[in-house]
């Protein structure tokens, strides 16, 4: 059964359009508890998965040294796709080369403080034989993120914040064998938890709906 965490009592479309991705306002000092965490995940388990097989896996990562291992990886992949982007914007700017840069300064700043974040989540799923099927992926990764996603959400909710990566994926089988993960398990997204400096997020400039919408076929 769910506990009973403080909440920030938002309207479902407060939390869907506020849930921003966290990362110079986590605060790192504030202890985070583990039932925090499992209460939010009670939360996310309610999420729809394939013929409700329910394969996912929740890694989380308290200690120092499990959380130190993965952000490593997390930094070696980081900093040598952070100097890619960094070329790239160089080379051709784009459009909006101002948000570009704070998400590249907000993200190189979460790389720095990775292991400093009080909790690590790595959502996960089983998959028989361990290797990801070559044709549509869709139903493999939709078993797992929209579960994930409920978790970002329901943190938010409990005034957490986190921040939806994927980069220590590069190094997934380092990582699973550093914490053990069996190799029929693969990992799909990882979160780092920590309350929030302040609970105030604003909806997010997104391209505009008509540009993506195609009612009736494309
Ligand atoms: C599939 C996916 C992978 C992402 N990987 C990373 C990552 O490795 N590191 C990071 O700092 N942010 C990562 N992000 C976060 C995006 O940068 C962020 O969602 C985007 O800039 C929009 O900001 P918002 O979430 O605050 O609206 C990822 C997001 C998604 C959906």
């Amino acid at each position: 059964m769910a506990l009973d965490f403080p909440h920030l009592d938002l309207s479902a479309d407060e939390v869907l359009t506020t849930t921003r991705s966290v990362r110079k306002r986590l605060d790192l000092e504030r202890p985070v508890p583990l039932e925090v965490i499992t209460d939010a995940l009670e939360v996310a388990l309610q999420a729809p998965s394939g013929s409700n097989a329910q394969g996912w896996h929740w890694i989380v990562l308290t200690d120092p040294e499990p959380k130190k291992i993965v952000a490593e990886y997390y930094r070696k992949s980081y900093f040598a796709y952070a100097e890619a982007g960094a070329a790239a914007r160089a080379a051709k700017p784009p459009k909006d080369l101002e948000t570009a840069e704070k998400v590249a300064s907000s993200a190189t700043y979460l790389a720095e403080v990775m292991e400093q974040v009080p909790a690590l989540v790595i959502g996960a799923i089983h998959v028989p034989g361990g290797e990801l099927p070559e044709g549509n992926q869709a139903g493999l990764w939709g078993s797992l993120l929209p579960a994930a996603w409920s978790l970002a959400l329901a943190l938010r909710e409990r005034g957490l914040g986190s921040a939806w990566t994927t980069l220590h994926l590069e190094y997934e089988r380092e990582v699973a064998e550093a914490l053990g993960i069996p190799e029929t398990v693969r990992q799909g997204v990882l979160l780092p938890v920590a309350y929030t400096k302040g609970t105030d997020f604003k909806p997010a400039k997104r391209a505009p709906l008509e540009t993506v919408l195609h009612v009736n076929g494309w």
